[in-house]
């Protein structure tokens, strides 16, 4: 597997209860590396922009207004298989049903505020990568 970047958000419910290092920490510890990062309050077009493939989803509002209810961090993370990684690192979207030691089993609240996300394969970490990052604001 090749060197790859995913995109990540650490969202509003994780922020709020100051947990940005308590992630950064098992991002890392996952041998994931944060090669870009900022702290942005997002906008309701950014959110539904972001989120657009739930646009018909019964949850897509209250997910739009989470999203910007509080800060969130937003995050390249780079590494060997960084998707698929990321992905096993935040552990199932349900914390009920996600795995020990995982992002999601650990901190998050529910199945909507749950703390984090990350790409789901290479097309969406690029365009969501390009959404809020410009290429010279990635130091890897
Ligand atoms: P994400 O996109 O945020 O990384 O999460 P995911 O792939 O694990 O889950 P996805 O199916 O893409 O859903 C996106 C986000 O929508 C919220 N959600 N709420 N109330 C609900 O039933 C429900 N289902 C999904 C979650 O915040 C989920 O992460
Ligand atoms: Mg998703």
């Amino acid at each position: 597997m090749a060197v790859q970047r995913t995109f990540s958000i650490i969202k509003p419910d994780a922020t709020r209860r100051n947990l940005t290092g308590a992630v950064n920490a098992l991002i890392e510890g996952a041998g994931l590396r944060i090669v870009a990062q900022k702290r942005i309050r997002m906008t309701k077009e950014q959110a539904q922009t972001f989120y657009a493939v739930h646009k018909e989803r019964p949850f897509f509002g209250e997910l739009v207004e989470f999203m910007i209810s509080e800060p969130v961090v937003v995050q390249v993370l780079e590494g060997e298989d960084a998707i698929a990684k990321y992905r096993g690192v935040m552990g199932a979207t349900n914390p009920a049903n996600a795995e020990a030691g995982t992002i999601r089993k650990l901190h998050a609240l529910s199945v909507g505020e749950n703390s984090v996300h990350g790409s789901d394969a290479p097309e969406t970490a690029a365009v969501e990568i390009a959404q809020f990052f410009a290429g010279n604001e990635i130091v890897g």
